[in-house]
């Protein structure tokens, strides 16, 4: 993805403190650990990339809110994010990594935990998880309405975690229902999630506006890098002027109704506005 590379902690360390220059509130974490496993152990790994990823963020920079990714595909050597059993994602038995991974970010200083992954059940097991490690401060935003969607595709391919067999339809979301996502928003609510967030953006704006009419918390929406993508590679070519289209992009997420935006545009959006 152009502009986006994988960082070591000291370059993260200038990134972050680049990002708080540009009035940027906060930025969200995705770890790539060294070796991948069967077992996802570089998720909740205490001494784990994203762990000490949070703490040299946290002692090096005040001020910036430290979001974390909590999913296993960036983690585990088949890429799917959850536990595989005879060829399936066995969602409890997911639920336990889940939870040591959100146990150990907060430990390390994270400021939210954003569960990514879709398993049933994921947003309670880790609250409780949290609470019983004495977290109970630590608010969750939950990637509560989330697709089985085409444009992750670069994301994948950036943080080499694309399914080596099948494919994320049994956990992640059918393009065709807006229902649903309704429906997981309520019930992620319900488990004690504290903010929401759909995704991608713009392809799904009817299910932002949706859930902002619906559900009276903190929403936020994720600008994939798929729709980042197809901007820059639009704009490259000379059919798009991109600061144009960030900003009129981001306006229609922000109008159908997001609180909030996570974009690979921030950087160069935040020096528009
Ligand atoms: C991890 C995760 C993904 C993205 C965010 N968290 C990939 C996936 O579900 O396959 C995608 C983000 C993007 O495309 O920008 N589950
Ligand atoms: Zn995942």
């Amino acid at each position: 993805m152009p502009g986006h590379a994988q960082l070591s902690i000291d370059n993260l360390i200038r990134e972050g403190e680049e990002c708080k220059a540009l009035g940027i509130g906060g930025l969200i974490l995705f770890g790539i650990p060294d070796q991948k496993d069967e077992f996802a152990s570089g998720a909740y790994a205490a001494d784990g990339i994203t762990q000490r990823a949070i703490r040299a963020l946290k002692q090096e920079i005040s001020g910036l809110l430290v979001i974390t990714d909590v999913c296993n595909c960036e983690y585990t050597s088949h890429g799917h994010c959850g536990v595989v059993k005879n060829g399936d994602v066995d969602n409890d038995a997911t639920l336990e990594w889940l939870a040591k991974t959100a146990v150990s970010h907060a430990a390390a200083g994270a400021d939210i935990i954003a569960p990514s992954d879709m398993m049933d059940g994921r947003v309670g097991a880790i609250r409780k998880a949290l609470d019983d490690a004495g977290h109970h401060n630590t608010p969750i935003l939950s990637y509560a309405a989330k697709y089985a969607s085409v444009f992750y595709g670069p994301f994948r391919e950036a943080a080499e975690s694309a399914p080596q067999f099948g494919d994320r339809r049994s956990y992640q979301m059918d393009p065709a229902n807006g229902r649903e996502a309704m429906r997981e928003i309520a019930l992620d609510l319900e488990e004690g999630a504290d903010m929401i967030m759909v995704k991608p953006a713009m392809p799904y704006l009817d299910v932002i506006r949706e859930a902002r009419q619906r559900f009276d918390v903190p929403l936020g929406a994720y600008q994939v890098s798929g729709e980042f993508s197809m901007i820059m590679a639009a704009a490259k070519n000379g059919w798009l002027e991109l600061d144009r289209t960030i900003l009129e992009s981001l306006t229609s997420i922000r109008r159908a109704g997001a609180d909030f935006i996570l974009t690979y545009f921030a950087k160069r959006a935040a020096q528009l506005f």
